[in-house]
């Protein structure tokens, strides 16, 4: 038979933290979950529990909701604003089974509920369903973790481009959210735009660092690192359109790009945002063979290319942007 509780993604045990204004009531949860391999937290009052939310990183809290001063709606709340702890699952356990009570829960963020008297089984299932999605969460974050330190280490790689990737995301973001973009759509844009020419690793350093113009062959190399950096981000399926900007930022509008030859609104919108925010950035910062160019050379080329190289709409949103004094 399976255990009910998932194995930590890491040796040390899952942090329960119990908040409840009556140390009874923490006793009464702390037993149920005796025989549970968790390391048990516990607060009796709102600000102890943002205490060690933010000290000890708890993998799920059960809050009570009435507790004097600051509630359990107010903890939650205060959990889920803060990008740290967001993501930590919070289960609220009301005194009644007040459809009110869960309506705030629910506008509070909170992930799950539970009635008092609290069943011992009912608990033990859902703070086990929540660490099973928690487990999964933590190993895709650190999934992502590794993906960033990669495209820093190419960043560190190709010398000439320092802080090239974090202009070119920080451009993004800006032309995403002119485009509509927002919440989870922004933050795909932002970690596609950082990680883009991850594929450069598997470019040599001769040839990614080569004063001069570079030869048919070596250009044919400088060409893989779209599909290259798509394969190693491939284990991050279920952030597909992350992996867009990252195989396909070499795209033109008309079709003439690589490594798809997509056309027009075929290539995903993140990619070809990141498309202008790379070339802008590129014209305009020295490279080993050249000075930057003059921000108004730049934007001549960008508006020539409009329609042919890049999305028309979107180059005028960025031109925009630029005369607005938000880039670069
Ligand atoms: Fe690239």
């Amino acid at each position: 038979m399976t255990p009910l509780s998932p194995t930590p993604p890491s040796a040390a045990p899952w942090k329960v933290l119990l908040v409840d204004d009556y140390p009874e009531n923490i006793g009464v949860l702390e037993s149920f979950l005796a025989d549970e391999p968790y390391e048990i937290l516990k607060a009796t009052n709102g600000g102890e529990a943002i205490d060690l939310i933010r000290t000890q990183g708890p993998d799920i809290v059960l809050l009570d909701v009435m507790m004097p001063i600051m509630d359990g709606f107010q903890v939650c709340r205060a959990a889920k604003l803060d990008p740290r702890t967001a993501l930590m699952p919070i289960v609220l356990v009301t005194a009644l089974d007040s459809m009110e009570d869960k309506i705030k829960g629910i506008d509070a963020g909170a992930d799950d509920f539970l009635t008092k008297p609290v069943n011992p089984l009912e608990l033990k299932a859902r703070v086990a369903s929540l660490l099973r999605i928690r487990k999964l969460v933590t190993q895709l974050d650190g999934a992502e973790n590794v993906i960033r330190a990669l495209a820093r280490a190419v960043e560190a790689k190709d010398s000439y481009t320092e802080k090239h990737t974090e202009r070119v995301s920080k451009y993004s973001v800006k032309l995403g959210r002119a485009s509509g973009l927002a919440g989870q759509d922004l933050l795909n844009l932002e970690l596609g735009a950082q990680i883009h020419d991850i594929g450069k690793i598997g470019v040599s350093d001769a040839v990614l660092n080569k004063p001069g113009k570079l030869e048919d062959l070596e250009f044919k190399i400088i060409m893989t690192h779209p599909m290259v950096g798509f394969e190693i981000c491939r284990p991050l399926a279920t952030l597909s359109r992350v992996v867009a900007s990252v195989r396909h930022h070499h795209e033109r509008y008309d079709g003439k790009g690589y490594p798809d030859g997509l056309v027009g609104e075929g290539i995903p919108l993140e990619a070809r945002i990141v498309a202008i925010a790379d070339a802008f950035d590129a014209m305009t910062s020295d490279r080993p063979y050249r000075k930057g160019m003059p921000v108004e050379t730049a934007v001549d080329i960008l508006s020539k290319g409009a329609g042919t190289q890049w999305d028309a709409t979107l180059v005028t949103r960025f031109l925009d942007l630029i005369k607005a004094g938000e880039i670069p």
